[in-house]
């Protein structure tokens, strides 16, 4: 069966076919990032825009590069949440009429479903069950998957997520949006242990964690360096691995205790943070010590993509989640929803 799957959640355009036997055949993305960037963060109304314009010639994009006609495709996944509501709309309503005109069946997919089957996509495939981190721009949460659509919420983040807590300390750093990838490699050049960073929760009882104290932590910091005159290249490079260092500690930290607390050997690691070098370096070597094994998505598809879409709808049709005999083209989106509910 060749599925085809749309993503639009934020401020990434993706679509990608996946057949369920052969795996992924072509996937197309255009992110952006560029046109935030002016802005420093995401602009819904322009990325709703934006998304509209690039639906459809990705979408021939992704037929061509398949070498598959329209009517070679047999059921629409698309992202019904959660994320901006206008950009949702966007490819929500476009997979919809897409099917609709070629009567096929729709799929709606769980934004977060899609990251945390993702490490699927790599030539390794983790065995069920697993414990996931989650670790994106909107969500931080380490969950339990015992298969498919079977997901226990272990712990999660009571304010900041990861991803927020790179992006917001980047922007205090002067960096661009969004913050992560730059902070870390601005991070490269400096010294992780010039400067001590509060790690909230690491040594809590839970499973849950707290960055929002982080970035105050961070412009403290900064406003005591410009309080004794300019701050250095080099200071901003120190502050930036010792963000870094912060985030990664608790995050590995709490990944790990989860991983012995369920005596589970597979942790999967998804979502935008899971290409930080750092954070992938820290959880191999630790993994490793614990005689498991830790697996990431291609780092092309740990951001938001259109394969991580597709794909789940595969693995919910093999899973025999998915009544393909349905005509639903009235799926509403949902800008909050949570996992666990799935
Ligand atoms: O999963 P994603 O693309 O979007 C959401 O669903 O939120 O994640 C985006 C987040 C952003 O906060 C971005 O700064 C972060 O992932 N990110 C990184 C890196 N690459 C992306 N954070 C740290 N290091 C990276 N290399
Ligand atoms: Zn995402």
């Amino acid at each position: 069966m060749n599925i085809l799957g749309f993503e639009s959640s934020c401020d990434e355009t993706g679509v990608a076919i996946v057949n369920t036997e052969k795996g992924l055949l072509a996937h197309a993305l255009h992110s952006q990032i560029d046109m935030h960037q002016a802005y420093g963060g995401v602009v819904p109304e322009l990325a709703s825009r934006d998304h509209i314009r690039r639906v459809l010639p990705l979408c021939y994009d992704v037929l061509k590069n398949a070498g598959l006609a329209v009517s070679d495709i047999d059921a629409v996944a698309f992202t019904a949440g959660p994320g901006l509501s206008g950009a949702l709309l966007v490819t929500a309503s476009v997979a919809q009429a897409f099917a609709w005109s070629h009567d096929l069946p729709t799929i709606p997919i769980h934004h977060l479903e899609g990251h945390l089957l993702s490490p699927m996509l790599a030539p390794e495939v983790p065995e069920f069950p697993f414990v996931a981190l989650l670790v994106s721009g909107g969500h931080t949460q380490l969950m339990r998957v015992d298969g498919v659509g079977q997901y226990e919420l272990l712990g999660e983040t009571l304010d900041d997520a990861a991803g927020e807590a790179f992006d917001k300390s980047a922007k205090l750093l002067g960096l661009p949006y969004p913050g992560g990838p730059h902070l870390a490699s601005l991070a490269e050049g400096g010294e992780a242990d010039r400067f001590q960073l509060p790690r909230p929760l690491k040594h809590s009882q839970d499973l849950d964690f707290s960055f929002s104290g982080l970035k105050t932590a961070v412009l403290t910091t900064l406003r005591k360096l410009e309080a004794q005159g300019a701050v250095s290249e080099q200071d901003r490079a120190d502050l930036a691995a010792a963000t870094q260092a912060a985030i990664i500690d608790v995050l590995g930290y709490k990944a790990i205790k989860a991983m012995k607390q369920s005596g589970l050997k597979r942790l999967v690691v998804a979502g935008g943070v899971g290409a930080n070098r750092q954070l992938r370096d820290f959880l191999d070597r630790e993994t490793q010590r614990l005689g498991a094994k830790v697996y990431f998505p291609p780092l092309a598809l740990c951001t938001d993509n259109g394969a991580m879409i597709a794909h789940a709808a595969a693995e919910r049709i093999k899973a025999g989640l998915v009544d393909l005999s349905a005509r639903n083209y009235s799926h509403r989106i949902r800008t909050r929803w949570d996992l666990a509910e799935l």
